[in-house]
This record gives structure tokens, C-alpha cells and sequence, in this order.
């Protein structure tokens, strides 16, 4: 079964397709490349079990592929470097595809590079993780971190499409696939509480893999992305709500050393924090916070940071995109299911919030 939804941009507006088997249907992305010259981008994990499929759908283009070292710590500089040479050494032209292959990581990094190359190239997403399906291959932010913040450098490009083959979820180590869970609660909990309430009730199935549980949990999650990056494509507004957790769980990366939490770890345990610090604010309840915890860990997920240094942590939450004036703006929860972005607190309040519940 086909679905297929859209991110509705106007001009640049695009389809996300979603299906079981979609890498062995070959004509599902003639649509989009038409005999152009293809850059595959991949990374040495995924690029041996899905290159082959993925090269299968790419007849009658020229096809080079670029295999990145496996990895966040790589998503750096240094790897949009090597993609843009690959790009100037096969003398590709401003009508390039550059086609990224793999998890968040691969298709931040490859959407970058076909940002800036040329002033910007056409790209495509083939997500081949969870998270990446739900969340990352969505929305056209791409970029890398710096050694000084997570996502610093980067820019806004959308993808001419977007195609998610769910089954290759199936050979998704188990971390990761939880990992992209911490993105799919992530929805529920800012803007769909019955969808919160579905995920409480097929936990099991979904780290089972069921392919209908999984099928449905990207479908809503891709449909609320479409419709909040169709509102607020730039972030000015509601779009921030997605990074609900994410200032916590981008320090937690930033402190543990890029690469020891995963992506999906660091906003689940951020995602707490947040929680924690609505409730301190009076906004949620404490029975709302616990109920948040427990499904975190149903999903193997954890719910604490690792030890914290208020100082430090505080120096990392500072450099958040979302920081104005110097004020870091938190996405806090006011009830299961309603978000808003805030900066209305006492400067002390989250030093002392750090200082009390997560210095051990
Ligand atoms: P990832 O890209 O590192 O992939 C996770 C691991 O799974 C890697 O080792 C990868 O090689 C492997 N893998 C990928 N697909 C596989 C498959 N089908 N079978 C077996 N192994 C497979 O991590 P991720 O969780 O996909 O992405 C995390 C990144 O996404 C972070 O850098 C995060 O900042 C970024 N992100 C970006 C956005 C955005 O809007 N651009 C949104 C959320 C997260
Ligand atoms: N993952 C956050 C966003 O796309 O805005």
C-alpha cells in the first residue's frame, strides 16, 4: 500500500512517499530525476545493504556514489567537503540530483551540500531510518554541527521528494529504532493527544516492528510535520514546537561528545527535562510528567541526563537556535497534547532547575 501525503510550499512543494517495497518499484522516482546526472550520497552502513535496491530506480541516469564514515561525530564540515568534491570531480552541472541515502545523518549532511553547491542543486531523501522517516528527510533542514553546538552551520533546502521504503526499518539495530520512537512522541505530545494515547497502546507492537504499527505512526508523524512546516516553514513561529525536548537533548549531545547519546536518547531524557521544568513553572501536572517517563521507558528510551554541569549545560543551552537577545526560548508543555514556545521565567530558575534535580 502506497501512501502518500504533501508538504504543501507552494512551488517548492513536494510529495513524501511512504510504503512497503517502494526500493523495488522502478519507476517510482522517474517522476523526479528524468535522465539527469545523480549523486548518491550514503554512508558505509546503509550503502552496502541499500545502494544496490537504490541504484535499481536510478536507469538511465549517470549514477556516482559517495560512501561517508558512518556516524554523528561525522556529521561535520568535513564530510560536506568531501561531497562537494565528489560533485566538482564528477563535473556535475547546476541540474544535478543529489540523493541521500541513510539516517538523519547522511541526509543532513548531503542536503547541505546540495544547498550550497552551484547556489544550490536539486536533492532527494531516502530515508532509511525511523527517525529519518518521521522527522529528519522532512521539513528541508539540513546542515552539521560545530564543535561549539549541535546543527550550527546548515541551511533551509527542501527535497524534490521524498521516498520511505518502511521496509528497511526491519534491519534497524533495536537503539535506533526506539531512538526514532523519542521523535514520534515527540508529535503526540505537542499537537495530537489521542495519537499519544495510540503509541501508550501499541508500544509493544511498535518494538516489534509491526509493519501496520510502524506505517501508521510515520504517516501521522510526516502528517503533522507536513502541516506545521507548511505554516511556518522557517521557523518564525510554530515550527519551533518541534524542537520540544531539543534544547535539553542537544547539550546532553554536546556534553556526553557527539555520538554517545543518540540522537533520539537525547531528546527522549530532554523531553523529561522539559516536562519537569513546565511542571516547576506551573504549567503541566506531575501525574502529566510521569505518564511521559513511563512511556519513555516502555520505549527503552532513558528519562535522566547523564550527570550535569549546571555551568556548562547552561553554556550549551545558550547556543540554541531558538536563543534571542540572549534569552533562552524553551518549548514547555502545558497539558499532553498543547505546546507553546516560552521565555517567560526567571533567569535563576533554570540554573537552580539544573542545580537541584540533575547534579549527582
Ligand atoms: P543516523 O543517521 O546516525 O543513523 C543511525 C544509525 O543507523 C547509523 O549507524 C546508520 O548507519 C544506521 N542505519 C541507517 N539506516 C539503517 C538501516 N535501514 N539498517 C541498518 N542500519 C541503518 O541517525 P538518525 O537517528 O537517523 O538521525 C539523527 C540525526 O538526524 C541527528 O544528527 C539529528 O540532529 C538529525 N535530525 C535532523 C532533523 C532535520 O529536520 N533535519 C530532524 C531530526 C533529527
Ligand atoms: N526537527 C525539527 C524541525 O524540523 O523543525
Amino acid at each position: 500500500m502506497l501512501i502518500t501525503l504533501s508538504v504543501d510550499l507552494g512551488l517548492r512543494s513536494y510529495p513524501i512517499l511512504i510504503g512497503s517495497g517502494l526500493l523495488s518499484q522502478a519507476m517510482v522516482l522517474e517522476p523526479y530525476l528524468k535522465h539527469r546526472d545523480v549523486l548518491v550520497v550514503t554512508n558505509d552502513t546503509v550503502g552496502p545493504i541499500y545502494g544496490r535496491p537504490l541504484r535499481g530506480l536510478l536507469g538511465g541516469c549517470r549514477v556516482n556514489t559517495i560512501s561517508l564514515p558512518d556516524g554523528e561525530r561525522h556529521k561535520t564540515m568535513a564530510t560536506v567537503n568531501a561531497v562537494l568534491d565528489a560533485l566538482v570531480e564528477g563535473r556535475y552541472g547546476r541540474d544535478a540530483v543529489v540523493v541521500a541515502l541513510g539516517g538523519g545523518v547522511v541526509g543532513d549532511i548531503a542536503g547541505f551540500a546540495a544547498a550550497i553547491y552551484q547556489r544550490g542543486v536539486d536533492f532527494l531523501q531516502v530515508p532509511t531510518t525511523l527517525l529519518a522517516q518521521v522527522d529528519s528527510a522532512v521539513g528541508g533542514k539540513t546542515g552539521v554541527n560545530h564543535a561549539g553546538g549541535k546543527n550550527l552551520i546548515g541551511a533551509f533546502h527542501q527535497p524534490l521528494c521524498v521516498l520511505a521504503d518502511t521496509d528497511t526499518l526491519q534491519t534497524l539495530p533495536d537503539r535506533e529504532l526506539s531512538a526514532g520512537l523519542a521523535e514520534v512522541v515527540k508529535y503526540g505530545l505537542i499537537a495530537d493527544a489521542a495519537f499519544l494515547d495510540w503509541i501508550e497502546a501499541h508500544t509493544q507492537s511498535l518494538l516489534q516492528r509491526d509493519p501496520a504499527s510502524l506505517r501508521h505512526v510515520i504517516r501521522r508523524s510526516c502528517e503533522l510535520k507536513a502541516e506545521i512546516v507548511a505554516q511556518d516553514e522557517r521557523e518564525h513561529g510554530r515550527r519551533a514546537l518541534l524542537n520540544l525536548g531539543h534544547t535539553f537533548g542537544h547539550a546532553i549531545e554536546l556534553h556526553a561528545g557527539y555520538g554517545e547519546w543518540l540522537h533520539g536518547e537525547a531528546v527522549a531524557a530532554g523531553t523529561c527535562m522539559a516536562a519537569a521544568f513546565s511542571q516547576r513553572l506551573g504549567a503541566i501536572d506531575s501525574a502529566a510528567v510521569e505518564r511521559i517517563r513511563r512511556l519513555f521507558g516502555r520505549l527503552k528510551l532513558p528519562v535522566d541526563p547523564p550527570p550535569v554541569d549546571p555551568g556548562k549545560f547552561l553554556a550549551a543551552m545558550g547556543m540554541d537556535k531558538k536563543v534571542v537577545a540572549g534569552q533562552i526560548r524553551l518549548v514547555l508543555l502545558d497539558r499532553i497534547g498543547t505546546a507553546r514556545i516560552s521565555a517567560d521565567y526567571a533567569p535563576h530558575d533554570l540554573a537552580d532547575f539544573l542545580r537541584e534535580q540533575f547534579v549527582r
